[in-house]
């Protein structure tokens, strides 16, 4: 493989453990022991301290996503290309850069990577001051627990393309670590969101409604129950990204009251695979 990078040993996982949990890349030390022994491919380390974990993007792609990467801009070139050997053995087709701001893209673009997508970054203070609670006659949003897995797929699945949807493996994990709230009528499932609590901030990671129950104010109940929780866990924030050209989701977030941050992120790809 390419520049001196090599799997990490027992060792130097030990090292990386606390860097890795503090940066949420793993949930501690027993899954990064677990990718140890199962796939030791995914944790990459050099000589000069340069460290990159990668994972698959979804079950259901093969792309390879990098899920860190700790080197100088000056070494991303070597760190791709090690990246790249790694992709080839394992067969995947493509690779996935971490969201990285666009003013700091260029090493990628250099290395022959392009911007997939752009994400616009939007936020939401003086939570307390929401006005009571957005409602539409006969919907009720619950928090989702694990048996409601296939149903939150099937949602994801009607709502995003292949790129973005969820495989089991990564829904699943939310269970543990975010909030996962259903919005249903009579016991039929809508839409969904996710969002996480982290110290005074809540990440909306997920909002979405299936397509034939849209432009009802579903969408607008799912959010306005994300901020009632986030304020009631104690946080001041709601942050959440959203593609630059998705105009329908970013009309409902300014009408919400969140405001656009200016901050963008990209996704870049390879396009090894002809995207
Ligand atoms: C974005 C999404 C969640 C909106 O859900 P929804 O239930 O249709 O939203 P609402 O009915 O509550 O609409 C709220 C506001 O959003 C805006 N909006 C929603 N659909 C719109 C459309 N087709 N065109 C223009 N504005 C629209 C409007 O400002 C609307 O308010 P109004 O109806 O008073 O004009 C839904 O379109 C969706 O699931 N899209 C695919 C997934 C996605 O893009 N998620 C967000 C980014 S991760």
């Amino acid at each position: 493989m390419a520049a001196g990078f090599h799997n990490a040993d027992a060792t130097e996982i030990a090292r990386l453990t606390r860097t890795l949990t503090a940066a949420r890349v793993v949930d501690g030390q027993a899954e990064l022991e677990s990718i140890h022994a199962s796939e030791p491919w995914r944790i990459r380390v050099s000589a000069r301290g340069d460290a990159a974990v990668v994972s698959r993007w979804r079950d259901h792609l093969p792309y390879l996503a990098i899920d860190a990467l700790w080197c100088p801009v000056t070494r991303i070139g070597d760190a791709l290309a090690d990246i790249r050997a790694v992709a080839d053995t394992q067969g995947f087709t493509d690779i996935v850069s971490p969201p990285t701001p666009v003013e700091e893209m260029h090493p990628y673009v250099a290395e022959g990577m392009r911007p997939c997508v752009i994400l616009a970054t939007y936020q939401r203070s003086h939570l307390a001051e929401a006005a009571g609670r957005s409602a539409v006659e006969g919907i009720v949003v619950r928090t989702a627990d694990p048996d409601d897995l296939r149903v939150l797929l099937d949602i994801d699945a009607r709502c995003f393309d292949s790129f973005w949807r969820y495989d089991a493996r990564h829904l699943s994990r939310f269970f543990a670590s975010s909030r996962l709230a259903i919005a249903e009528q009579n016991g039929e499932a809508l839409g969904y969101t996710l969002c996480t609590v982290s110290g005074s901030e809540g990440l909306l990671g997920r909002l979405c409604v299936v397509p034939e129950r849209r432009r009802e104010g579903i969408g607008s109940v799912l959010l306005s129950d994300t901020v009632h929780y986030v304020c009631g866990q104690g946080g001041q924030r709601v942050l959440l990204s959203t593609q630059t050209e998705n105009a329908v989701s970013q009309r409902l977030y300014r009408g919400a009251g969140f405001r656009d941050t200016g901050r963008r992120y990209a996704f870049l790809r390879d396009g090894r695979d002809g995207a």
